[in-house]
């Protein structure tokens, strides 16, 4: 395994439509053992292909229970309810912005080795399974923003939630 260069906004790699991955070969298997490895390196929720340079349909995204999950060829079928909460990308690091995504999402991607399966989540895995199948048309969420929070509108966002605030101070993670 090995860490992989994780490009920053302003590549047009970010920019692209990634192709469906067709061979679920070694190759394939350690691009997703490098990316979860560069994912759990960087503290973050979740991280797409094209996030190291790879115009592929591939995502890792870690749940609630803190397993990370390999989708490849991820669709989403089926979405239910509303959040609106901060959302940061590792490609823009330390920045964050509020984005509105759906409470419930499930989807349906393949394995490493080809076998199609099912996953669900809420709250932030149900953002990040957005997020990064986003990342997979060439979108960031961003676009979804009209500006970046300042440090004093994410404290401020994080007290209304009830958060400790202290605790969050020493967090850098949350970003996919
Ligand atoms: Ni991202």
């Amino acid at each position: 395994m090995a860490l992989r260069k994780i490009v920053l906004q302003g590549d047009e790699i970010l920019t692209k439509v990634c192709r469906p991955v067709s061979n679920f070969d070694e190759r394939l298997h350690e691009l997703l053992d490098d990316m979860k490895e560069t994912l759990l390196q960087a503290n973050g929720v979740g991280l797409a292909a094209p996030q190291v340079g790879i115009l592929r349909r591939a995502v890792v995204v870690m749940n609630d229970e803190e397993e990370i999950l390999e989708l490849i060829n991820p669709e989403i079928i089926d979405a239910e309810g509303e959040q609106t909460g901060p959302e940061g990308c590792l490609s823009i690091p330390g920045k964050t912005g509020m984005v509105t995504r759906p409470e419930f999402v499930r989807v349906r991607a393949q394995d490493r080795d080809g076998n199609w399966f099912e996953a669900e989540g809420y709250d932030l895995t149900a953002r990040c399974f957005c997020h990064e199948l986003e990342h997979l048309d060439g979108h960031l969420y961003t676009e979804h923003i009209d500006h970046f929070l300042s440090d004093e509108e994410l404290l401020a966002y994080y007290k209304e939630q009830g958060y400790d605030v202290e605790e969050i101070e020493k967090e850098d993670g949350g970003e996919a």
